[in-house]
């Protein structure tokens, strides 16, 4: 009997739970990162997490409400309740699985680098930019800015609020370099870079992405995990494939 009151105390605390009473599930993320989350010209926010927030969604039987959050302070915003789970391409690290949990990796990437064309040549491999004279711009707080802080100490690691403002920097060349995820340096390449930028594309790091939600939730971090497994075994379907195919040419 108290097993049984143990378990019905835990399903009453689980954020899944808390969805499903208010038929909402409300999704951190900070949109900017193409093609994960990003604005459409209509200013709406679009992506391959926003497709897959929306699926969740719906085998829960509830709507799904972005929650655009700054990087800075996604961490905080999930902790004290802002928004149930966050889906914004972030990447499992330790330091980050201390204060959160993680389901399982949905994609993995790597950090590659953006260098200013002039340098092409000069510049054959990442590790060339670990020399003083040299600055190299990302985002802060994202994996980019540690393993650019990590990797290249002897050169200048300059952060940005925004991805964009950052990779910009290479763009007027007030940069040498940017680093960032992989997905987003090849649409970057393609959107604006073309002619001026060379892409080192070979991934630094192995990076899993998970969703994120707060610590001590078993009964959701299990929906979450096999909901995801299915959506990626289930050929029938197939709908992490397609997701795939849409937005990371896979
Ligand atoms: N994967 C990187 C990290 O976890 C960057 C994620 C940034 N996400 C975003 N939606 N802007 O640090």
């Amino acid at each position: 009997i108290n097993l049984l009151a143990d378990d019905i105390n835990l399903w009453k605390k689980s954020t899944l739970n808390e969805i499903l009473k208010r038929g909402e599930l409300r999704a951190c993320l900070d949109p900017g990162y193409m093609p994960f989350e990003m604005k459409d010209k209509k200013g709406r926010i679009i992506g391959y997490d926003i497709d897959f927030g929306k699926k969740m969604a719906k085998e829960m039987g509830v709507k799904f409400t972005p929650v655009s959050t700054a990087w800075d302070g996604i961490i905080a915003a999930l902790i004290t309740g802002k928004c149930d789970i966050i889906m914004s391409a972030m990447t499992i690290t330790q330091q980050r699985n201390l204060k959160i949990n993680f389901a399982d990796p949905y994609v993995v990437i790597g950090q590659t680098v953006l260098i200013d064309k002039n340098l092409e040549g000069k510049i054959k491999e990442a590790k060339d930019l670990d020399k003083p004279g040299y600055t190299i711009v990302t985002k802060l707080g994202v994996t980019g800015e540690i393993v650019a802080r990590k990797f290249f100490q002897n050169a200048k690691v300059i952060t940005f609020e925004t991805e964009a403002d950052a990779a910009a920097e290479v763009l007027n060349g007030k940069a040498h370099a940017f680093i960032y995820d992989q997905p987003y340096n090849i649409l970057f390449m393609t959107d604006k870079g073309k002619g001026k930028l060379v892409h080192l594309d070979t991934p630094l790091t192995y990076e899993p992405l998970g969703w994120a939600i707060r610590k001590g939730d078993p009964d959701f971090l299990n929906w979450l995990n096999n909901f995801l497994r299915q959506t990626k075994e289930d050929k029938l379907v197939d709908f992490h494939g397609k997701l795939n195919k849409k937005w990371l040419q896979d």
